[in-house]
């Protein structure tokens, strides 16, 4: 078995991130729900590059779906948005996202953390969205349904990232989004793809 190490600089690289916002967030953990793919997150580069690509503007809310001890949400909150919110099912999750948040440093932007299921959420605030391969694609359909059902015809300006797009035919099967961006782990070097979604006009 081939098992892929962080290379150092960017393990570092992580480390400074957390001690510069003053939060904690590494680990891997397992989740009990039969969809729910296991805890774990983005190195603090891609989700930087991620963010940076996504342009988000002062009118902007982001949410971060199957939040997790709040990375995502802290990298996104360094810039002014209308708000940023995320949600995940887990309760002990959900503690830890919102401890990171009220300590973090340079927080520019208001955090909100709710515990919930994302298939249930209300998305009628959101303009960005973001997805760390959270769950499998029966909860992926479920959870595209729902944002395209609670945005009516708002959803023309929305913005979907994926990274680690392993159910990318899910998205295939909304007529209504289209890939506008793709980013090749192998051939950019990165540590996960990323496909990035709007809604087709
Ligand atoms: C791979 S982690 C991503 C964490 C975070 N987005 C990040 O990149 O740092 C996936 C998260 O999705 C959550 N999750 C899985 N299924 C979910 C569901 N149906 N509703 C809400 N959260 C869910 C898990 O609890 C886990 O924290």
């Amino acid at each position: 078995m081939v098992i892929a190490r962080t290379p150092l600089r960017k393990r570092l690289n992580n480390l400074y991130w957390e001690y510069r916002l003053g939060i904690s967030t590494r680990g891997i953990i397992e989740i009990d729900h039969p969809d729910a793919h296991h805890y774990a997150t983005m190195l603090y580069s891609t989700i930087q590059q991620v963010i940076a690509f996504l342009a988000l503007d002062p009118s902007d809310v982001f949410i971060d779906i199957g939040s997790g001890k709040g990375r995502v949400l802290c990298c996104a909150a360094r810039l002014k948005v209308r708000k940023v919110i995320g949600v995940d099912l887990s309760e002990d999750l959900c503690s830890y996202a919102r401890r990171n948040v009220a300590r973090m440093r340079e927080r520019k932007s208001t955090v909100e953390v709710h515990q919930g299921m994302a298939e249930h959420f209300d998305y009628s605030n959101g303009t960005v969205f973001t997805l760390f391969n959270p769950f499998g694609a029966v909860t992926l359909d479920n959870v595209l349904r729902k944002i395209a059902a609670d945005l009516g015809p708002n959803k023309s300006r929305i913005r979907i990232a994926y990274a680690n797009p392993e159910y990318d035919h899910v998205f295939r099967s909304h007529p209504w989004l289209e890939r506008y961006e793709y980013w090749d782990r192998k051939s950019l070097r990165m540590e996960h793809s990323v496909s990035f979604y709007k809604a087709r006009l």
